[in-house]
C-alpha cells in the first residue's frame, strides 16, 4: 500500500485575497497535513502555487510547504510563471523518491519502486487555458521505455499523471473555456504507454476549484477542490463566480492488485475547522 497527499491552487497571495488570508490558510494545512498525514510519501502540488507570480510570493510558499516531513513536489498552474516558481522550486528533470525531509522542488519525473509520476507543464505563457507541451509526451513515453510495468520482485508499478488543467470538460463554461486546449495529444500518449505495458492509474489536477472525479479516456480523473477559495458551478455563461466553500486537500491511497492493476482511493479532508471526534 503507499498513500500521497494531493494538494492544488493554494493561491498563496502576500495580502488577502478576497477577504481570505491565504498565507495563514496555507500554514494551517501544512501544521494538518504534518500532524494527520504521517503515512503519506509525499505532497504534491498541481499548480497555483501564488495568485499572482513573485519571487517573494513563491519564497514564502517553498518555506511554509518546506516545512512538511515529506518531499513536496510542485507543477506549474496558468497563474504561475515557471521562471519565477522555479527560484523557489528548483525544476528537476528526474527525482528518485526517498523518504524524509527535502527542499520543495519541481521535478518532470518522480521514480518509485511502486511508480512512475510524470508531471505535465500544462501552462500557456498570457493564457488561462492550457497545452500538454511535445516535451512533457516525450517525457511520458521515456518513463515508459526506460521503467518496466513490475518490479524485479514482480510488484506492479504505477503510472501516474499529473497536471494543472484537467483533460476533461466540466460543464462550467467559464472555466472549460479555459482548459486544456489539446486533451487528444494527452489521450493519444496514454494509448501508447498502455499499448506499452504502462496503464496509467490516475490522472490528478486542479484548475476548476471544484472536486470532480470521473473516467476520462478509461483513465480514472481527480480534480481537486482548491486550498484557496472556490468556483461557483452554476456559473451563466463566461461570468465566472466564487463561493467560499470550506477547502478541501486529499489523501490518496493506493492498494497494488495481484493482476498489476492498482486499487486507488482519494479521500477529501478538510483542514480549516477543528472538527470534534467521538465514539459511534
Ligand atoms: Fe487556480
Amino acid at each position: 500500500m503507499m498513500q500521497f497527499v494531493h494538494i492544488t491552487d493554494p493561491h498563496l497571495d502576500l495580502q488577502p485575497l478576497y477577504g481570505v488570508d491565504l498565507r495563514g490558510r496555507l500554514e494551517r494545512l501544512v501544521e494538518h497535513i504534518a500532524r494527520h498525514e504521517k503515512n503519506a510519501a509525499f505532497v504534491v502540488v498541481t499548480g497555483d502555487l501564488v495568485n499572482t507570480a513573485s519571487p517573494q510570493a513563491y519564497r514564502a510558499a517553498a518555506e511554509i510547504l518546506g516545512r512538511l516531513p515529506m518531499p513536496v513536489f510542485a507543477l506549474a498552474g496558468n497563474h504561475d510563471d515557471p521562471q519565477l516558481m522555479y527560484g523557489a522550486f528548483p525544476e528537476v528533470e528526474r527525482v528518485d523518491l526517498a523518504p524524509g525531509r527535502a527542499a520543495p522542488c519541481a521535478p518532470h519525473v518522480v521514480h518509485a519502486p511502486l511508480f512512475d509520476a510524470v508531471l505535465l507543464q500544462t501552462r500557456k505563457k498570457g493564457a488561462a487555458s492550457g497545452l500538454v507541451r511535445q516535451e512533457d509526451l516525450d517525457r511520458l513515453r521515456g518513463v515508459c521505455s526506460a521503467f518496466p510495468g513490475r518490479s524485479a520482485q514482480g510488484d506492479p508499478r504505477a503510472l501516474l499523471v499529473f497536471m494543472h488543467h484537467p483533460p476533461f470538460l466540466s460543464g462550467i463554461e467559464a472555466m472549460d473555456a479555459a482548459g486544456l486546449e489539446n486533451p487528444r495529444s494527452l489521450r493519444t500518449a496514454l494509448e501508447e504507454a498502455r499499448a506499452a505495458g504502462r496503464t496509467a492509474a490516475g490522472i490528478f489536477c486542479g484548475h476548476l476549484h471544484r472536486t470532480m472525479t470521473g473516467l476520462w479516456e478509461g483513465v480514472a480523473v481527480w480534480c481537486l477542490r482548491a486550498a484557496a477559495h472556490a468556483v461557483a458551478p452554476d456559473a451563466i455563461g463566461r461570468q465566472m463566480a466564487g463561493l467560499h466553500e470550506a477547502p478541501e486537500y486529499a489523501r490518496i491511497v493506493m492498494q497494488p492488485q495481484a493482476d498489476g492493476s492498482w486499487n486507488i482511493l482519494s479521500q477529501t479532508m478538510r483542514f480549516t475547522e477543528d472538527e470534534e471526534a467521538f465514539p459511534l
